[in-house]
C-alpha cells in the first residue's frame, strides 16, 4: 500500500481553512493508503507558545482529528515530539539543506517579518524538519493546502540531493492539493489567507467555534459593491472566497451557486454560507467535545499512534545513520 503523511501545528485553535484545505480530505484516503497524521508540536515552538495552551491545543487537536472521521484503527495518529526519530532525522537533513534555499522560502520571509524579535534558527530550518517528517515514513503523497506546496517541493529537493549522494534512501513524495478549498482567504481581508495567527479575529472561523459566532463572522464578511454572486477571484475576492467555502460545504459547483443566488442580495448569500458551515462543523464540534471528556481514550490513541509511527520512522533513521557513516551502537 502507498503511504500518506501529513500534519498540522497545534499552535492554536484549528481553523476552517485547515479543515477545508487539509483535514476534510484525509478521512477518505484510508481505504487506499497507509495514513500517518501528525500533530506538529515541534514546529510550533519556532514561535513562542504558552506551554499550557500548547498542551491543551495538542489534546484538542487529537480529538478533532478523530471527530473529523480519522478512525484511529485505520489511521496512525501521533504527536511529533513523541517520536524521537523526527529530531534525529531533522538534524541530519539540516546538514543537507542549503542556506540559500531556506532563505528563499516564502513562509520564512513572512514569519520573520511578523516575528522580527524572534527570528530563531528553528524558524529558518523549519522546512528541513518538515522534510524529515515526510521522508521518515517514505510517504508517496502529502495532502496539504496550497500554502504548503513550497515546503513539499524543498522536501523533494532535499531527498533527491541525499539520494544522489547515497543511493535510493528516500521515496520522493508528491503534494496532494484539493481543487476547491486549497486556499481559503480571510473573511475580512480576502487578499490574505485565513490564518490562526491573524490579528483580526473576525477574519478567521474556527472549526470548534459556537454557531452564533460563526454566523456573526459570515454576516460581517467583506464582499463588494456589485451585489452579484459571481465567481471571479481577481475582481471579487470576498465573494469568490465565500463561494469556495459554500461550494465545499454544500457540494454545489460555482454555476449552481450563481443560479441559486441570482437576483438576491449578498445578505441571503452570506446567511446561507454561514448556515452551511455551521451544519458542516456541528457534528465535528459535538464529537470533539464528547471525546475530550474521555482523556483515557485519547491517551490510548496517541500512545498507540506513537508506537506504530516509531516502528516505521526508526527504520529510516537506522538506514540514514548507516549511509552517512555513523558507527553502529
Ligand atoms: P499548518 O498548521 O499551518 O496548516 C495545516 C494544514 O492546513 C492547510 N491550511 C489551509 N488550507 C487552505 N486554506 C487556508 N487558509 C489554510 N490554512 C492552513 C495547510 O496547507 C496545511 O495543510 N508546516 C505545516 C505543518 C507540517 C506538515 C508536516 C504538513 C509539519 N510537518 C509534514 C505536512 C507534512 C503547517 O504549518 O501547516
Amino acid at each position: 500500500k502507498k503511504r500518506i503523511l501529513s500534519g498540522i501545528q497545534p499552535s492554536g485553535d484549528l481553523t476552517l481553512g485547515s479543515y477545508l484545505g487539509a483535514i476534510r480530505n484525509w478521512a477518505a484516503l484510508a481505504d487506499e493508503y497507509d495514513c500517518y497524521y501528525m500533530l506538529a508540536d515541534m514546529h510550533t515552538i519556532t514561535v513562542r507558545q504558552v506551554p499550557a495552551d500548547l498542551r491543551r491545543h495538542t489534546l484538542t487537536q487529537v480529538a478533532a482529528y478523530i471527530a473529523s472521521g480519522l478512525d484511529p484503527e485505520r489511521n496512525v495518529l501521533f504527536v511529533q515530539s513523541h517520536v524521537p526519530a523526527h529530531a534525529q532525522l531533522g538534524w541530519v537533513l539540516d546538514c543537507y539543506t542549503m542556506f540559500g534555499e531556506l532563505s528563499r522560502m516564502t513562509q520564512f520571509k513572512d514569519k520573520s517579518a511578523k516575528n522580527a524579535d524572534n527570528i530563531n534558527a528553528g524558524l529558518f530550518t523549519y522546512p528541513a524538519l518538515m522534510a524529515a517528517d515526510i521522508l521518515l515514513y517514505q510517504a508517496d503523497l502529502v495532502p496539504v493546502g496550497g500554502d504548503q506546496k513550497q515546503h513539499v517541493e524543498i522536501c523533494r529537493d532535499i531527498a533527491n540531493r541525499f539520494n544522489g549522494i547515497y543511493g535510493e534512501v528516500f521515496k520522493i513524495p508528491e503534494p496532494y492539493i484539493p481543487k476547491v478549498g486549497a486556499r481559503i482567504m480571510s473573511l475580512t481581508s480576502p487578499e490574505n489567507k485565513m490564518s490562526k495567527s491573524d490579528k483580526d479575529q473576525n477574519g478567521c472561523v474556527y472549526m470548534l467555534e459556537k454557531p452564533e459566532d460563526i454566523m456573526r463572522k459570515f454576516k460581517k464578511a467583506v464582499t463588494d459593491s456589485e451585489a452579484v454572486v459571481r465567481y471571479d477571484p481577481a475582481a471579487k475576492p470576498g465573494v469568490s472566497n465565500l463561494m469556495q467555502i459554500y461550494s465545499v460545504a454544500s457540494g454545489r459547483d460555482f454555476a449552481e451557486i450563481e443560479r441559486e443566488f441570482d437576483g438576491q442580495g449578498y445578505g441571503a448569500f452570506k446567511t446561507a454560507v454561514g448556515e452551511a458551515v455551521v451544519e458542516l462543523l456541528r457534528p465535528i464540534r459535538e464529537e470533539t467535545e464528547r471525546l475530550l471528556a474521555d482523556r483515557v481514550y485519547l491517551e490510548q490513541v496517541y500512545r498507540g499512534g506513537a508506537e506504530k509511527a516509531a516502528r516505521v520512522a526508526d527504520r529510516t533513521v537506522a538506514k540514514v545513520y548507516k549511509k552517512v557513516g555513523f558507527l553502529a551502537r
